[in-house]
């Protein structure tokens, strides 16, 4: 044996493997991943800067993701940072990408979008093992694509060009269809019902998903909607001629600005202090009752033996519950999460599945 190669070996063995579920959404990319004690939730507004030089001043891991690639599988990223998060925003605030324009990039970001989430959760470590479960829209199209763009060997420096360097060295376990995470979910939240299949919709930021499961879990029915996400209603709120007299600028509103005061519930519009609940209100309506008719008419024919319930981050938006459960449709618990959450699960099961193997 040649020298070295034994202890090479060793470290290999030796590294922690993590497992992580990983939800690269149009509007937020969400990472959840164990830690000694419980499930870390990480989650970051899915933009994203390239960067050619060093910033001019040091940020914090809360305003957003920060690396360096030296060296490693993804030739196309040596040498450059990158910014994720809200302080792609603050760098480029009008010309930052933004995950959400196109589904291509969400596997085509996705290795950034990871390592740029992680470089904000103090990993401290010479050599990070993560082993990924990842969802997707669409399994056809990008299944393939998001493996090529995340398997690898990558070395980075986490929140500068010269901090100590980390080898990171992530593995695909699998690429499942957007609703297998929250339907683990959900059933360990006890949403699901014995005997009855599950029909679900997923309120995200670009897609609206129904979707049936059966009693056991296996997907019988899956279709994004035509009609958009919430991404649709934040822009008719924005355009609403209530924002254009208060703006005088011929233009619509700013959509974060809006999301922001949405999520905090507080409906404030920036400085202005102009609350725009009432307009919420009546947009949520009008954008809700269609796409959830439309859910409803693909899945007639599995109806009558399915329990009702609503996932995604659009499931927690404010008057969501009350809406939804008034046409028999519950809400799981931690919506925005439940993908990943679930996806995080099934990880740990492979993990467990090959160590046994193993044995
Ligand atoms: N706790 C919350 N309260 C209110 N609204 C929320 C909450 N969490 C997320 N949202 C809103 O839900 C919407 C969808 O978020 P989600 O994270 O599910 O989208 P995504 O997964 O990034 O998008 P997609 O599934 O289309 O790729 C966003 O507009 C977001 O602002
Ligand atoms: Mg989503």
């Amino acid at each position: 044996m040649v020298a070295g190669q034994n202890t090479q070996v060793k470290a290999v063995k030796t590294r922690q493997q993590i497992a992580i579920g990983a939800d690269f959404g149009a509007g937020t990319t969400k990472l959840a991943l164990e830690d000694s004690v419980s499930i870390r939730k990480l989650k970051h507004s899915s933009k994203l800067v390239t960067i050619d030089e060093p910033l001019k001043d040091e940020f914090s891991p809360k305003d957003g993701g920060h690396f360096y690639y030296h060296e490693g599988t993804r030739d196309d990223l040596v040498g450059k940072g990158f910014l994720t998060g809200e302080l792609a925003q603050w760098m480029r605030p009008t010309s930052h990408t933004r995950l959400s324009d196109d589904p291509v990039m969400k596997a085509e970001n996705s290795l950034q979008m990871l390592l740029g989430v992680l470089s904000t959760s103090c990993f401290n470590e010479e050599d990070l093992s993560v082993n990924l479960i990842v969802s997707t829209h669409s399994k056809e199209l990008f299944s393939n694509d998001l493996k090529d763009k995340l398997d690898g060997k990558h070395v980075v420096s986490f929140g500068s060009k010269d901090g100590k360097r980390t080898s990171v060295y992530t593995r695909v376990l699998s690429v499942v269809p957007e609703g297998a995470g929250s339907y683990i979910h959900a059933q360990s939240t006890g949403m699901t019902k014995d005997g009855m299949n599950l029909m679900s919709v997923d309120f995200g930021t670009s897609t609206i998903i129904p979707q049936v499961f059966s009693p056991n879990g296996k997907l019988l029915y899956y279709q994004p909607l035509e009609a958009g996400g919430c991404i649709d209603l934040i822009g008719a709120i924005a355009k609403d001629p209530s924002f254009l007299q208060l703006l005088r600028s011929g233009r619509a509103a700013n959509a974060d600005l809006i999301r922001e005061a949405i999520e905090d519930g507080t409906f404030e519009y920036g400085r202005q202090k102009f609350n725009f609940s009432d307009v919420y209100r009546k947009h949520l309506t009008s954008w809700l009752i269609p796409r959830l008719q439309k859910s409803l008419q693909v899945t007639n024919e599995w109806q009558d033996s399915s329990h009702l319930v609503a996932w995604g981050g659009g499931s927690q938006l404010p008057y969501m519950a009350q809406l939804l459960k008034s046409r028999g449709i519950q809400v799981v618990p931690n919506g925005c999460w439940a993908n990943c959450l679930g996806l995080q699960k099934i990880a740990v099961a492979c993990l467990a599945r090959e160590k046994n193997a193993k044995r």
